[in-house]
């Protein structure tokens, strides 16, 4: 028999489900009132990604500028079957996985090892989960994709009731692209801790982190000639608009992106071109916004290996492994759960 006849059909390979904690709709105006009202003004990343959002960051992968991903497909290439072999998985979990591109080696590796490999995979934005999901289940024939649609807080919560149950453990569990370094110390702590509780003795973290390099690598990367990282940081108030009835001006703002030395890490902003007002619906609310005031849209951190360190003890990792590409430019941890 062929593998074409073997292959179990599509549509029972993929399932997708909403987990929430909170109403996301809430959760933005919350944000919204708790970040936006006065300066200084900021919003958590996670707003970014609605389908445009997502194509736009698909994109930024693909600029020249923008190192992290390719360094980090470069690891995940060139080790995959250590990491599968390292942490004995069956099931991959990956939190934030957007297109999943990179996460194709991992599960080529998984594919090798397991008959029956399963992947779940998290993400805010379901256009692009199931958009990830068609092309997986096209070039993996006994893959089964079960997509978790919410924040990571929601699919951790989750995940004992989902198909990624412990008992198709052990579980590799990944959070790459650096997507932790969006958060401060005590959020990306409180996150890691939520994810270490989720987890078995026996399941492993993949953690893929960029780490601190020369400014103007780093400037470069959320600065591309082309555009893309503006063009995205911008889409966050056509978000805005449609999501809150707001009727901010893309033209009035401007990209900025520095690397704050102090903090070790890449701010992004949205610079106001001139005093505006902007009229936001849902709130009943109206901003007075001068000029050159800042809106802070994301934090992007650039680890040293001691801000991992106190991190991992912080949240009861122990690191088992690590791979690191260009002289610790970008790296990739294996991490065991610690008891307690
Ligand atoms: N892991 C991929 C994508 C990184 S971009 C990579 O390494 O290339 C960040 C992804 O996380 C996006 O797809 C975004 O939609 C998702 N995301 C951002 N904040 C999130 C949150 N709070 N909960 C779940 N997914 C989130
Ligand atoms: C998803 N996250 C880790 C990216 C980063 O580099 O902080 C998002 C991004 N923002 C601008 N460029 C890419």
């Amino acid at each position: 028999m062929s593998a074409n006849a073997r292959a179990v059909p599509v549509a029972s390979r993929y399932s997708r489900r909403v987990v929430e904690e909170r109403d996301p709709h809430a959760e933005l105006l919350a944000d919204f009132r708790a970040g936006m009202l006065e300066p200084p003004r900021s919003l958590p990343p996670k707003y970014f990604y609605d389908a445009r959002g997502s194509q736009l960051f698909d994109a930024i992968c693909d600029t020249p500028e923008y190192y992290p991903t390719r360094l980090e497909a470069e690891l995940l290439e060139r080790h995959a079957d250590a990491i599968l072999e390292a942490s004995g998985a069956r099931t991959l979990f990956e939190l934030g996985s957007g297109t999943s591109r990179k996460t194709e080696y991992l599960l080529a590796a998984l594919e090798r090892r397991v008959p029956a490999p399963r992947y779940v995979a998290n993400d805010v934005c379901g256009e692009i989960l199931d958009e990830a999901g068609a092309r997986l289940l096209r070039r993996f024939g006994a893959l089964q994709v079960d997509s978790l649609c919410g924040d990571y807080a929601a699919a951790l919560g989750h995940l004992d009731e989902s198909p990624a149950a412990a008992s198709d453990g052990p579980r590799l569990f990944c959070f790459l692209g650096s997507s932790l370094g969006n958060f401060e110390d005590d959020e990306a702590g409180a996150l890691l801790t939520r994810i270490r509780a989720a987890m078995n003795p026996e399941d492993r973290l993949l953690l893929g982190l960029d780490r601190v390099k020369p400014r103007p690598v780093l400037e470069a990367a959320y600065n591309d000639a082309a555009g893309v990282t503006a063009a995205f940081n911008l889409n966050l108030l056509s978000v805005l608009n449609s999501e809150l009835g707001a009727d901010f001006d893309p033209e009035g703002f401007d990209h900025h992106a520095p690397f704050v030395e102090e903090h070790s890490r890449i701010e992004m902003h949205l610079v106001s071109r001139r005093d505006q007002q902007v009229q936001v619906t849902e709130l009943e609310a109206r901003l007075e916004i001068a000029a050159g005031e800042i809106i802070r849209t994301e934090i992007s951190r650039k680890f040293s290996r001691e801000a991992v360190d106190r991190l991992l003890a912080l949240a009861g990792f122990e690191q088992e492994t690590e791979w690191s590409a260009a002289e610790d430019w970008y790296s990739l941890f294996l991490l065991r759960p610690l008891a307690g």
